[in-house]
């Protein structure tokens, strides 16, 4: 089969992008391609001096496209409502939101708003953008959204009576890979939203494999293993730029590497996780989300969690189901990947009310 690479995006012309996070790694080269392909690109980055660098490095590619730098610090509320303010005065639509950004395993701190730092910027900051951002998306035919997850959302748990780890205490590893699978339960109850509310974005998601970029600057050995044995970020970027772009993606789907165990190769479609499947968390975590962040999706204003109402998205998935095999990780791959990517909890039977 051919592989898909980034010569196959076609043409973006007339169409508006933001990548989070487009000044590095990933984000750069999504934000880097889609402006090759004729896109007007909005790199939004919380460096002023980071942004505008990389938007110059692009321009200075004479691509056919654009590219803008707009500040936006997804750790901090009052800055997440400045861009959206901003980016709604200066354009009139908005066909792809990446939800790209990310911090990993980070010493333990807080957002400008309280919020466990990797939780906070990974899912709740992406969570108010896309709210903020959703009338413009949904005001655009063929708008996409997506969001980065990982293959470490497989050893994410989601702890709705403890997101912040305030009361089991700070874990980094427990923390990313929560706030991983966070980005995939918001995409796939996202995509329900949309698909209630007739509305024609849908909500897709992507993880790019093992990737050497600055993600790994807390964590030793992955940082040292990188130029070894991960992927260029050309290459990383090519599952999140084939779930913007490519024809037959339907809302609900999970864009990752077809090689070894995800972590490399070109862009498929991949399982997620029956964690990451559960509509009722889904659920739960949109809720304590709109209460955390104060961004409630009104311009959706859709019944309680129903099921996709796209036929054929659904009729896609289900025989897609049949044919890919679940990714299940044998113990030996288990305890290798947390030997470079850092211990990660078992599964832990609580049940904790949230409402
Ligand atoms: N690389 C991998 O192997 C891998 C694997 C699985 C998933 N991912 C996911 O891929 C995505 C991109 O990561 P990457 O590998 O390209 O890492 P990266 O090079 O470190 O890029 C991360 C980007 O996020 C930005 N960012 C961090 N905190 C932010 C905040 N508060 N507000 C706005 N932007 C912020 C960073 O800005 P600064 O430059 O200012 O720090 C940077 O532009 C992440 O979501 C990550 O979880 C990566």
């Amino acid at each position: 089969m051919t592989k898909w690479t980034a010569k196959d995006i076609g043409d973006q012309r007339g169409r508006v992008a933001v990548v989070t996070g487009g000044n590095s790694g990933i984000g750069y080269v999504t934000a880097l391609e889609l402006a090759r392909s004729g896109a007007q690109v909005v790199v939004a980055a919380r460096s002023p001096e980071r942004g505008s660098e990389a938007a110059a490095r692009i321009r200075a590619e004479g691509v056919p496209g654009d590219a803008v730098f707009m500040k936006l610090d997804l750790a901090d509320l009052a800055s997440v409502r400045a861009f959206a303010r901003t980016f709604q005065a200066r354009f009139e639509r908005l066909d792809l939101l990446i939800n790209n950004a990310g911090v990993m395993a980070t010493p333990q701190a807080q957002t400008a708003d309280g919020f466990e730092l990797q939780l906070g910027t990974n899912h709740f900051g992406h969570f108010a953008l896309t709210g903020l951002l959703i009338e413009r998306l949904i005001a655009t035919p063929g708008s996409r959204v997506v969001t980065v997850s990982s293959m470490l959302h497989h050893q994410g748990t989601l702890n709705l009576g403890d997101l912040h780890g305030r009361v089991r205490g700070y874990d980094r590893w427990r923390s990313y890979n929560q706030s991983k699978l966070a980005n995939l339960l918001f995409t796939f109850e996202l995509n329900r939203r949309l698909a209630a509310a007739g509305a024609p974005t849908i909500a897709v998601a992507a993880h790019p494999g093992w990737s050497a970029t600055n993600l790994q600057r807390h964590h030793r050995l992955t940082r040292m293993l990188g130029p070894f044995f991960a992927m260029r970020p050309t290459q990383g970027a090519l599952p999140t730029l084939f779930a913007a772009v490519e024809a037959s993606v339907t809302g609900g789907d999970f864009i990752g590497p077809d090689g070894w165990f995800e972590s490399r190769g070109y862009p498929t479609h991949v399982e997620a996780s029956a964690a990451a499947r559960s509509q009722a968390d889904a659920t739960r975590l949109w809720r304590a989300s709109v209460a955390a962040v104060g961004v409630d999706f009104a311009a959706l204003d859709r019944p309680e969690s129903e099921e996709p109402t796209n036929d054929r998205t659904k009729r896609r998935r289900k025989d897609r189901e049949r044919a890919t095999p679940r990714l299940r990780l044998p113990e030996a791959l288990r305890t290798a990947l947390e030997q470079i990517f850092g211990p990660s909890p078992r599964p832990q039977k609580v049940r904790v009310r949230v409402d």
